[in-house]
């Protein structure tokens, strides 16, 4: 830029100039420049959208469905959410009022802290998390405080370590079960001793559980579910990863009346509603489609398998994650930080992986494997990173 073109001031604001880019994002911008890359790095189904979804869109297109909806969303897929939440989460709500449909869990999520965050506020949330929540508390003119989850622990989250972490300014906690980048589970003993500390200290849950059809063994249990707890919760959750619908970016957010219609008003607002042809193919996933998501699991556990016993035998400790699609292994053994293992295995076997530190610096001395890719990738991969290892001794 000359010297005369250059304003007198920033007018980035504050808030949003201290925030760092995402380090998954730099990272995959080196990766999508090399060729022959085998990518378990970005956490997307390897999976198209099933095809009798894709065509409820296509139908939706062909007969002029390409108008508004309702800010909430089109009423018959609340209808579905409440019923499919009943079945499958054992929680009421009522879709006249405590449904709204979002742009993916990700709008849900800002919505939802828009909401309820007043400036300072206090927000905990567990670390290594998704790379967004830290940003998203900031946006939200919020203080995100993070609660150090560990390997020795399966990354669960110990209610002791919430009650010691709250603060006169903490106002809600936000969770996410199964877990990403650490593929932890809660059991439903876990779950209500959280609820239990939420309920004795007045906090509000957000709970993102947009991996909980991706759990392997066991019963998903979600918090809303505790008696006492859907007064003071919103429930996150979409179609991106159990229907691999990525890319129709369409969730919910769920909550009591007056915090939906709190999250209504910003919604209408900035996003007015998801795109109608999202939301027509997303009744046709939960119509018709539950059965994709069985046979997706199956192959994922099978991935799931294999890469954490290859983890295992390459010397790279890998804990056994029962749900989402992620391994997280260790690699404090090689003396590498995350950074330079997940560089140096890229330059030298072509292989990506996400660098533990980008989910938080309690990711350090782990980097996140994706096992959502095809198992012919898994084995090239397996392969690959164990010549890189055994090339570093
Ligand atoms: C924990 C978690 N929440 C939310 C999202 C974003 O979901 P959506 O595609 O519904 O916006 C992701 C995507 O990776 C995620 O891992």
């Amino acid at each position: 830029m000359t010297k005369n073109q250059q304003t007198k001031r920033d007018f980035v604001a504050e808030h949003v100039r201290s925030i760092p880019r995402s380090g998954i994002r730099d990272f995959f911008d080196i990766v999508q420049s090399m060729d022959n890359v085998i990518s378990l790095g970005i956490g997307e189904p390897g999976f198209v959208t099933p095809w009798h979804i894709r065509e409820a869109a296509i139908f939706a297109l062909e007969h002029g469905k390409t108008s508004y909806t309702s800010n909430l969303g089109l009423l018959k897929l609340r209808r579905l959410i409440g019923a499919y939440l009943q079945d499958h989460f054992h929680i009421e709500y009522d879709p006249n009022t405590e449904i709204l449909i979002a742009v993916g869990v990700s709008e849900a999520l800002d919505i939802a802290l828009r909401a309820i965050v007043n400036p300072g506020d206090e927000v905990l949330y567990h670390e290594p998390c998704y790379v967004s929540y830290h940003p998203s508390v900031q946006l939200a003119h919020g203080v995100g405080k993070a609660i150090r989850t560990r390997a020795e622990n399966r990354f669960t989250l110990n209610a002791e370590d919430i009650a010691a972490s709250i603060t006169p300014r903490t106002k809600a906690i936000l969770l996410n079960f199964p877990s990403n980048p650490t593929g932890a589970t809660l059991t439903h003993e876990e779950v209500e001793k959280i609820a239990r500390v939420c309920i004795d200290h007045d906090l509000l849950v957000i709970t993102d559980e947009i991996y909980s059809e991706l759990t392997y063994s066991g019963q998903h249990s979600s918090i809303a579910a505790v008696p006492g707890m859907k007064e003071r919760t919103i429930f996150l959750h979409g179609f991106s990863k159990a229907f691999a619908m990525t890319g129709f970016r369409i969730g919910y957010a769920c909550a009591p009346p007056s915090l939906t219609e709190a999250m209504l008003r910003i919604h209408q607002y900035s996003m007015l509603c998801a795109s109608i042809i999202s939301q027509e193919a997303a009744i046709e996933a939960l119509e018709r489609g539950l059965d994709d998501i069985a046979t997706m699991r199956e192959q994922y556990r099978l991935r799931r398998n294999f890469i954490v016993k290859s983890f295992n035998e390459i010397g790279l400790p890998c804990h056994m994650p029962n749900g989402a699609f992620y391994a997280f292994p260790s690699i404090r053994e090689t003396g590498l930080t995350s950074r330079e293992f997940s560089v140096q295995l890229l330059e030298q076997q072509r292989v990506a992986v996400v660098p533990g530190d980008a989910f938080g610096p309690g990711g350090e001395g782990h980097v996140r494997a994706s096992y959502c890719g095809s198992m012919i990738d898994m084995e090239k991969a397996a392969e690959r990173i164990a010549l890189f290892v055994r090339n570093l001794k």
